[in-house]
């Protein structure tokens, strides 16, 4: 019987839980397969510790959050790791390909692995949806539903107050968190990375909402900049793949706008909360969606590939395609809710 590694890495995201059962359930049920799990992402696989993933260990896990076999943003080639290390490990536990299940980051080092002998297959996941090789991350649907209850909450005690509300969500330095959060809240503005607005247009805006005697809401993706800035705003140092760790522009924002304004303003963060809980039913279906369909590529030993969604279907791309294109707001979306802004 054929065994395979999984693993999870980069951040956690709602949906991660229905790819590992999905994955296990189509491999025993259809292909014969048999499944171990690698803790906390590559740092699994490079120490060989591991999680026997039966099929009543999967059992009821798709309607929770995070992970199973928990994550994190270790690289494979870190100081102890490199292929000759894992390819041991790989021999030793008679595994005979490894799904890695991650972000950008996580396939561009499978992608490394492959073209150091390691047989690799890749399932997308990001809360941020900035993956150009696929239509939908999975993790996104839940992220924007948590971000939307929250804007839908602010609204109301800023009516009530008369205040204008601004709500900061994640994405790296893609908008779509705050695309979809703002459209479906009725946000009054709706700033992005991809569209750096001047905070004389901002105000501009909150001035027509306050006018018409309404309290105005805002929604800021983290990764948003004013024209005149040269990078996202990031106080936080870098993070374990050396990138710069965003948020608190929601912050900077709310005071000039109260300032320029003179309505008072306040400025929520959401944080860590749109990554947590309960995973949406999209979510869910995505979720086992690319594990059934994984589980099928490792049948097929279609090495080298990531599933992807597009349209209604779901396909198998090449590792190139997914590594470094990342998906930007489209400007029709972007200039179509901005015409409705104030
Ligand atoms: O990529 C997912 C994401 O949640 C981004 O939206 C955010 O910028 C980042 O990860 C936060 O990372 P960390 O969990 O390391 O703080």
């Amino acid at each position: 019987m054929a065994r395979y590694g999984i693993l999870t890495s980069g951040g956690d995201c709602p949906g991660l839980n229905a790819v590992i059962r999905g994955t296990v359930l189509q491999g025993t049920a259809v292909h014969g397969q048999e499944f171990v799990g690698f803790l906390d992402g590559y740092r699994g696989l490079v120490h060989g510790d591991i999680k026997l993933l039966t099929r009543s260990a999967v059992r009821g896990i798709s309607k929770n959050g995070g992970t199973i076999l928990r994550t994190s943003r270790y690289g494979p080639y870190e100081e102890d790791g490199g292929p000759d290390v894992i390819k041991k490990v790989l021999e030793e536990l008679e595994i005979e390909g490894v799904i890695a299940v991650g972000g950008d980051g996580t396939m561009a080092a499978a992608a490394r692995l492959l073209r150091d002998g390691i047989p690799m297959v890749g399932v997308p996941k990001t809360i941020d949806n900035d993956l150009e090789a696929t239509d939908f991350t999975f993790g996104f649907s839940t992220a924007v539903e948590i971000a939307t209850e929250a804007a839908d909450r602010l609204r109301t005690t800023g009516d009530s107050h008369m205040r204008c509300m601004v709500l900061e969500v994640m994405g790296r330095h893609a908008g779509w968190i705050a695309m979809y959060a703002g459209v479906a809240a009725g946000a009054h503005a709706i700033l992005i990375p991809e569209a750096p607005e001047t905070l004389e247009q901002i105000c501009k805006w909150v001035n027509a909402v306050k006018d018409r005697r309404r309290a105005p809401l805002i929604i800021v993706a983290e990764g948003f900049t004013f024209p005149d800035m040269d990078a996202a705003f990031s106080h936080r140092g870098l993070d374990e793949f050396n990138r710069p760790r965003l948020g608190g522009i929601g912050e900077i924002l709310a005071p000039l706008i109260e300032e320029r304004t003179g309505i008072t303003t306040r400025a929520t963060v959401l944080g860590h909360i749109q990554r947590g809980g309960v995973p949406t039913a999209f979510d869910r279906v995505l979720g086992t969606r690319f594990g059934q369909a994984i589980s099928d590529t490792l049948a097929d030993g279609d090495f080298g590939k990531m599933v992807a969604l597009r349209g209604t279907q779901v396909i198998r791309v090449p590792f190139s395609d997914a590594v470094g294109h990342s998906k930007n707001v489209y400007a029709e979306f972007y200039n179509g809710a901005r015409a409705l802004f104030g």
